[in-house]
């Protein structure tokens, strides 16, 4: 069978001290594409830096193995140093894996602004840093791929992470722009939302369920969505143990109101399993273009007028 290589290639893996970061850089390498190795060394709370080792080991271990591989110690909110690292080691850079992350996991009653702010920089604000440094060579060259690193967190939510699930949901909006900024250039974009064992997970999940997450079950899907060959772009793929799978979203047939005083929030409480029901006609809508106004509002005028529910009121309620 055929191996997908990535010769000449320069990719950029953040947060590739440890974890999936560290297989991904490993992989690259062993397929011919020369590779930084970015790590700040902070702790799993975002704590401290300046631990040199981690991305160090990984460097080394690429070099002693016949790879190619610089180390970078920046935050990946200093994007353009560690884009400046790869152009300056390799000439270039074609792939970005925005993979760098910490955690400050509490529920939102204890939650503090920094906890908020730090991973929202960390993760939202790195991830931009990077593919903001790297875009320009993309454009020039004709060619790019990032890989953003989502979380069923930011998916489907997660006790204890408003901040980290806010900012993981948030990339995967961050990749579907940028899929459709880059597609004429041949940047493609995509998100994952993995689950792998890793210090970040190690007190996450049980152990029996930790030694059937290797983190190496996630880098062919890596490594495909970031070959010249594919041409996936602003997909979400959830994915882990050798499972994987798309996620796309669903809009119901919905309800068409009259647009008169009859639109109460009562009519919608009337309606609203209607609204939410999914079993039949739903759509699966890719691009924002898709939704039939004109038609929607033919079938508006048509209407005598809403059905009519309970008059809610809001007596007692202070509306901030
Ligand atoms: P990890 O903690 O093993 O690796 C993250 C790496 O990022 C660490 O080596 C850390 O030093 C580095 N890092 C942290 N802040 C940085 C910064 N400002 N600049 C540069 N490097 C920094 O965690 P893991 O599990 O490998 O996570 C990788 C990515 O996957 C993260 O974005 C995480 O949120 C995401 N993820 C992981 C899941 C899992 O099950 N392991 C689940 C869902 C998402």
């Amino acid at each position: 069978m055929s191996e997908l290589r990535f010769d000449g290639r320069v990719v950029v893996v953040t947060g590739a001290g440890g974890g999936l970061g560290k297989v991904y850089a490993q992989f690259f390498a062993s397929r011919g594409a020369s590779v930084v190795v970015n790590d700040l060394g902070g702790s799993r709370t975002g704590d401290g830096a300046g631990n040199h080792k981690a991305a160090d080991i990984v460097v080394n271990e690429i070099i002693a193995a016949g790879g190619k591989a610089v180390a970078n110690f920046d935050s990946v909110e200093d994007g353009d140093k560690i884009v400046a690292t790869a152009i300056k080691a390799f000439g270039r850079v074609d792939i970005v894996i925005n993979n760098a992350g910490i955690l400050r996991d509490k529920s939102f009653s204890r939650m503090t602004d920094e906890d908020w702010d730090l991973i929202q920089r960390v993760h939202l604000r790195g991830s931009y840093k990077v593919a903001k440094a790297a875009w320009e060579h993309f454009q020039k060259q004709g060619y790019g791929r990032i890989i953003n690193t989502s979380s069923a967190a930011g998916i489907y939510g997660n006790f204890g992470q408003a901040n980290y699930s806010a900012a993981k949901l948030a990339l995967h909006g961050f990749t579907q722009t940028l899929a459709r900024e880059g597609a004429k250039k041949n940047i493609h974009c995509n998100s994952i939302a993995p689950i792998a064992a890793s210090r970040m997970t190690e007190t996450v999940f049980p152990p029996e369920l930790l030694a059937h997450l290797n983190p190496s079950f996630i880098v062919p899907v890596v490594a495909y969505l970031c070959h010249e060959s594919c041409a996936e772009n602003g997909s979400l793929f959830e994915l882990g143990a050798g499972f994987v799978s798309k996620l796309r979203w669903e809009r119901s047939k919905g309800v068409v109101f009259k647009a008169d005083a009859s639109f109460t929030p009562g009519s919608v409480s009337k309606q609203i399993s209607k609204i939410g029901d999914f079993s039949s006609d739903a759509q699966h809508p890719a691009s924002i273009a898709e939704v039939d106004w004109v038609g929607l509002l033919e079938e508006a005028k048509t209407l005598k007028s809403n059905v009519a529910g309970p008059d809610l009121r809001f007596d007692g309620r202070v509306v901030v």
